[in-house]
């Protein structure tokens, strides 16, 4: 009876085992479908990740690339504004020259006729007085109410003042003319010294004592220098730039002082030119104003950059002269400004360009 129990009991033990086994090979499969399962998601994930982070870099490097564009975007459109500005008073100032030289060439070419005419008819009034002493009542009255002897005299000086003064018109109109240097845009050496006197004689009027501003004085300490290998035209725009500020800035600083502080300390432009060693020309602007704030220093060349109202400043002269003199001269451009001092702007440039050309900007 023992022996047939424990026969069953161990059959229902294999049973039972057999059917364990199989539920460990079902799991068993079960476990090895989800592992495998897991590593194709897991391979899966990886590849999305790879692909996410690749595509974040493609985004990130458009992006950079799109933020370079509008960089050089904004560049040009600075560019374009200044260009167009220069290159319009550039035409205004050669279009006046060459109207006013007309019309003077004329007056000028005629002086020296008069002046001989003068003369012819002046000796001839001699003669008559020399060998008619004793003219009729009527003549001699004339002789009298004309005062012969002051209008000859007189008549030298006014023809000698109008030639004066028309040669000074024809120098106002060479500068003029050398100021647009509209026909130069080409690289030639030329005379530093020149380019800063023509631009002076564009901002002659702002030199002058007017109602909005006292009188601000020039000086100018110009060294030896030969001529300088340069695009004329646009270091003038520079020299333009940096004079013109300089007025600005002293216009501004003296409407608030008072004319005591004004007196004491009179408005003043130093301009200094001297060769820095064999190769290089140094040019500094100086004004006695009331400085640059230091807060505000690092963005003077930056371009839109203005601290003045609107429509007086497109904040664009510092920033396409900075261009003009580093990347088509090869040469440097900055600045010292101590607030309530002054400003110093001090242009470098070698005086011949390696390459033969500047780049072209
Ligand atoms: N000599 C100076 N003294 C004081 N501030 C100056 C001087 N030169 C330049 N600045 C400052 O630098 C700023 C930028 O000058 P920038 O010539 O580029 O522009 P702007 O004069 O404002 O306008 P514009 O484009 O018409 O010249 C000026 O607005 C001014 O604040
Ligand atoms: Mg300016």
């Amino acid at each position: 009876m023992d022996n047939q129990d424990n026969s069953i009991q161990i059959q229902d033990l294999a049973k039972i085992n057999r059917i364990l086994q199989k539920k460990l090979e079902r799991c068993e499969n079960e476990r090895r479908q989800l592992e495998s399962d897991i590593a194709t998601k897991e391979f899966l994930l990886k590849k999305v990740i790879c692909e996410l982070e690749s595509s974040q870099t493609k985004l990130q490097q458009r992006s950079q690339e799109l933020e370079n564009t509008l960089d050089s975007l904004h560049k040009m459109q600075a560019q374009m504004i200044q260009g167009e500005k220069m290159s319009a008073l550039g035409q205004m100032v050669a279009g006046i020259a060459h109207e006013i030289n007309n019309p003077v060439s004329f007056i000028y070419g005629n002086l020296s006729h008069i002046q001989e005419y003068t003369d012819d008819l002046l000796r001839l009034v001699h003669l008559y007085h020399h060998y008619f002493p004793k003219p009729p009542v009527e003549i001699q009255t004339e002789r009298e109410i004309i005062d012969v002897e002051f209008l000859e005299k007189d008549m030298i000086m006014v023809l000698k003042s109008m030639k004066i003064g028309t040669e000074r018109i024809r120098d106002i109109v060479l500068s003029l003319r050398n100021f647009s240097r509209l026909d130069e845009s080409e690289f030639k050496a030329v005379d530093i010294h020149e380019g800063i006197d023509n631009t002076l004689m564009i901002l002659q009027h702002r030199l002058k004592y007017s109602d909005q501003s006292p009188e601000i004085q020039v000086i100018k300490v110009y060294g030896d220098l030969s001529p300088v290998e340069c695009y004329a035209g646009e270091l003038n725009q520079v020299f333009f730039n940096i004079l013109a500020n300089a007025f600005d800035a002293l216009e501004e600083f003296n409407a608030q002082r008072t004319a005591q502080e004004i007196h004491e300390n009179p408005s003043r432009i130093t301009i200094r030119t001297c060769v820095v060693d064999s190769q290089w020309v140094k040019i500094a602007i100086a004004d006695n104003g009331a400085g640059i704030p230091e807060a505000i220093q690092t963005q003077v060349f930056n371009p839109f950059f203005t601290t003045k109202p609107v429509g007086k400043g497109t904040g664009m002269g510092m920033a396409i002269s900075y261009q003009i003199i580093t990347e088509k001269h090869h040469g440097k451009l900055d600045f010292v400004s101590i607030p309530s001092k002054g400003t110093e702007f001090v242009v470098q440039i070698p005086l011949q360009q390696s390459g033969g050309r500047g780049e072209s900007v």
